[in-house]
Formats: structure tokens, sequence, C-alpha cells
């Protein structure tokens, strides 16, 4: 008799999903991304003209898909290693620190201020006014071939989708996302249909992708 008991509590914990679905939790995401911010910024800006990419407002999913791609090694990266580990950063903490950084919202432009904003609020405002620069090159052709190859998954003007995990494209360093597309060209890092898209993209096509996504974000 005892015995069932057990079993039917065993069972019925397992069935509430508590046992296996990690809690988010912002407070332990923003505490974790203290460490992140070493490199990605503060409020996940990214730094260094894009060695650090910018990880601010993407879909968690994709966030936390990647960092799983680090810890696995699918993804290769030096810097990374000693952040995406089972010590440094177990499983059940990436929904939390995927969460955090998505939510964060960088603003293209300085706001209106009325008179009641104080000067430090302004700069905490200042702090998250994040634009990529604009890049040299044909952007009528990098459209042309953005809207025929790229817009299907990455969204109108490179924006993303809600709910996706399918990375937006503006707002993204132009020098990170050209590094990234090498790595699909020559299988270093997978990406649907890689061979199709971008085995045999020209260095001019790559640069007019990446003038035109430049300016998506302005
Ligand atoms: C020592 C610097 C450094 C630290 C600290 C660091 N990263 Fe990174 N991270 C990088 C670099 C460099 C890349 C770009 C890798 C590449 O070029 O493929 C990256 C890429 C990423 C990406 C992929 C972004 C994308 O658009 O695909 C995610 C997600 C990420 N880091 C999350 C984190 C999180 C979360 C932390 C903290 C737990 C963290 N990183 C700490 C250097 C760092
Ligand atoms: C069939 C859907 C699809 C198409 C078409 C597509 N992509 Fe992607 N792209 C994705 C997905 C999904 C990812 C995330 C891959 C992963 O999980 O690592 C991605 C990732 C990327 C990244 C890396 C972003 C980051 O933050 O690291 C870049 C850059 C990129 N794509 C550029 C392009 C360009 C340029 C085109 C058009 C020439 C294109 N993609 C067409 C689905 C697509």
């Amino acid at each position: 008799m005892m015995k069932i008991f057990i079993f039917l509590f065993i069972s019925l914990f397992l069935s509430s999903g508590y046992a296996v679905e990690p809690e988010i939790d912002l407070d332990l995401g923003e505490e974790i991304n203290q460490v992140c911010a070493g490199c990605h910024g503060e409020y996940g800006e990214g730094g260094k003209d894009g060695e650090y990419p910018r990880l601010a407002g993407l879909p968690a999913d994709y966030i936390a898909a990647q960092i799983k791609l680090f810890k696995n090694e699918k993804r290769k990266n030096m810097p990374m290693r000693p952040y995406a580990n089972d010590r440094e950063l177990p499983d059940e903490d990436i929904p939390s620190v995927a969460a955090f950084l998505s939510q964060i919202k960088l603003t293209s432009e300085m706001p209106d201020f009325d008179e009641t904003v104080t000067a430090y609020e302004k700069l905490l405002i200042a702090k998250k006014v994040f634009n990529i620069p604009k890049l040299e090159g044909d952007i009528e052709l990098g459209e042309e071939l953005y809207v025929d190859d790229c817009q299907l998954c990455h969204g109108k003007n490179g924006a993303g989708k809600d709910d996706s995990d399918t990375p937006p494209l503006a707002g993204q360093y132009t020098q990170y996302m050209t590094k990234q597309i090498l790595q699909f060209a020559n299988g270093e890092r997978w990406h649907e249909y890689a061979e199709e898209l971008f085995a045999e993209m020209e260095p001019e096509e790559i640069q007019a992708i990446m003038a035109y996504l430049s300016i998506t974000d302005d």
C-alpha cells in the first residue's frame, strides 16, 4: 500500500512539471549578466565594433539556444568558453539570463524630455541609446538581395519576428554578422540552406546586405 502512495506522489510531482521546467527569475538573470557585461555591455549592447555582439532584445529562445550551442561546442568561440559551461552557467539558469537580456529595450534616438526628468535619469536613458554605424556599400542591391533571400525568415527590414528563434539582423553589428556569414559559408557555424545562401556570395554582395541592414535601425 505504502509503495503505491509513494509511486503516486512521485508521478504527480513529475507531471506537475516542477522538476523539469526551470523557473525564469529576472533578478537572477540580471545577476548573471554582470559577468556577461564585461564583454557584451551592461545593457547587452555589445561592443568593440562588433567583436562582442549585441544581445539586448534578441528573442529569449534564440539566446538560450546559442548558449547551449556554445556549451556543447557545436558553435565554437574561445572568449565564450569560460562562461558557457556547466560550472559557470548551469542549464537551469540559462532561461533566466536569456529572458533578462531579451527584455532590455535599446532605443535608436534620445527621446524628448520634459522638465520633470532629472539629469541623472537622462544619463540612464542616454546609456540605452544605441545605433549601428552606417556602412558603405550598395544599399539598393543590398535591399534587393535581402528581400529575395533573407526577409522570409529574418523579417521585414531585418526586424526579426515575434516569438521566434530566428534572430533579428537590424541593430546587430555589421562586422559581427559578416564574420558569422563567413562561418556559415565554410561550415564552421550551422545555418539553414547555408550552401545555397552563402557559399557563392561575393564579398560585395555581403557588403551590400550589411550596408542595407546598417540603416534599418535608424
Ligand atoms: C570574454 C568576453 C565574453 C563574455 C564575458 C561573454 N561573452 Fe558572449 N560572446 C563573446 C563573443 C566574442 C561572441 C561572438 C562569438 C562569435 O563571433 O561567433 C559572443 C557571443 C554570444 C552570443 C551569441 C549572440 C548571437 O547573436 O548569436 C550569446 C547569446 C552570448 N554571447 C551570451 C553570453 C552570456 C549570456 C554571457 C554571460 C554568461 C556571455 N555571453 C559572456 C564574448 C563574451
Ligand atoms: C530559412 C530561414 C532563413 C533564411 C532564408 C535566412 N536565415 Fe539567417 N538565420 C536563420 C536562423 C534560424 C538563424 C539562427 C541560426 C542558429 O540557430 O544558430 C539565422 C542566423 C543568421 C545570422 C546570425 C545572427 C546572429 O546574431 O548571430 C546572420 C548574420 C544571418 N542569419 C544572415 C542571413 C542572411 C544575410 C540571409 C539572406 C542572404 C539569411 N540569413 C537567410 C534563418 C534564416
